[in-house]
């Protein structure tokens, strides 16, 4: 309905606004990305013998895989919407709690798909495969580095922007 009088629509939403330009952006590079770099990397597993040490590089794009989809969804399912509610219900000192432990663990899983990356761009980097296999460790490097450009942004928009707009929701008790 659109009765309600000017001044009783909602204040301006800047949790949401970021949240949405997050998942319009971010959210759906990175899934873009990823897909990318798994069909990139079941190329290079049939192109590698078995036993050859960059299987490891195939190893790491899953786990990578399956860290980043996670997480973002526990970003969607769960850290978003309650930021969104928060912001638009009000909070209040017993949000605590229920606001900063996904924040704590969202952060942790920051720093552990950092790391995980690093570890397999620096291997991809590394690898020293002839033939075909070579050309597809080429391409990963180059979808690992666009990865790592992309979510190097991702998470300063979060850690730097979200968070502490997510924050400053709750009144601290004094
Ligand atoms: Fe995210
Ligand atoms: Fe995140």
């Amino acid at each position: 309905m659109h009765s309600q009088a000017r001044t009783e629509l909602p204040a301006a939403s800047p949790g949401r606004a970021l949240v949405e330009r997050i998942l319009a952006t971010h959210h759906v590079e990175a899934r873009r990305l990823l897909d990318q770099i798994a069909g990139t990397a079941a190329e290079l597993s049939s192109a590698l013998p078995p036993n050859d040490p960059a299987n490891a590089i195939i190893h790491d794009c899953e786990l990578l895989r399956e860290e980043m989809l996670a997480h973002m969804a526990r970003e969607e399912q769960v850290l978003f919407p309650l930021i969104i509610d928060l912001e638009h219900n009000g909070a209040d000192e017993g949000d605590i709690g229920m606001l900063f432990s996904p924040i704590v663990c969202m952060k942790r899983e920051h720093g552990f798909i950092d790391e995980l990356l690093a570890r397999l761009c620096a291997g991809a980097n590394a690898a020293a495969v002839p033939g075909d296999a070579g050309d597809c460790v080429r391409r990963l490097v180059e979808s690992l580095a666009s990865f790592a450009a992309q979510t190097a942004e991702h998470v300063r928009i979060e850690n730097d922007e979200l968070f502490p707009l997510a924050t400053a929701l709750v009144p601290v008790a004094r």
